[in-house]
């Protein structure tokens, strides 16, 4: 197949693009009408193929910045960037725990280390048995609940030692 330029809003057909399956370059280029420029999806776009393969290889990188006109340098910054893009393979789960300020004020140091007693992983690593993968986030948000993590889609607070360890049985 051979790569066309196009400044906006039009598919681009290129070899690394057949790495991605139909349904999510449809969905990529559903996203892509919303916007100004193709460019301007970078975020949405990572997101589809993580939520299609659970995380972005190099492969899926260099097969979405081709499909929106831009360097797969600049896109992988973008992913870098961008702390929810999970650019190596994580479990069928993510805990994302909070490691900001409120959190940390209201014991998350102590919360975070039954978290990782409970799962045997430290930050970064991923259950054995492939089930979760532990990461430390920025903020969620949820500040006046503190301690708070993600477990998946779904936000836990006021957490204590003894409620993290229930939630992750
Ligand atoms: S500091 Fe942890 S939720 Fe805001």
């Amino acid at each position: 197949m051979s790569q066309t330029h196009s400044p906006t809003n039009t598919i681009v057909t290129d070899k690394f693009v057949t790495l991605l399956s139909d349904a999510e370059v449809s969905q990529i280029e559903a996203e892509i009408l919303l916007l100004p420029d193709r460019r301007s999806a970078a975020i949405d776009a990572l997101k589809i193929v993580q939520e299609h393969r659970g995380w972005v290889s190099d492969e899926s990188l260099v097969a979405v910045a081709t499909l929106l006109n831009m360097s797969s340098e600049e896109l992988d910054g973008i992913a870098t960037f961008y702390n929810l893009i999970y650019r190596k393979p994580v479990g069928e789960k993510v805990v994302l725990f909070c490691d900001s300020v409120s959190c940390w004020l209201m014991g998350g140091d102590d919360v975070c280390k039954r978290v990782q007693a409970t799962l045997g992983v430290a930050y970064g690593e991923t259950t054995a048995d492939g089930k979760y993968t532990l990461l430390p986030v920025t903020c969620l948000g949820d500040c006046d609940h503190a301690p708070a993590m993600m477990v998946g889609d779904e936000l836990h607070h006021d957490l204590t030692p003894e409620s993290v360890e229930e939630i992750l049985k």
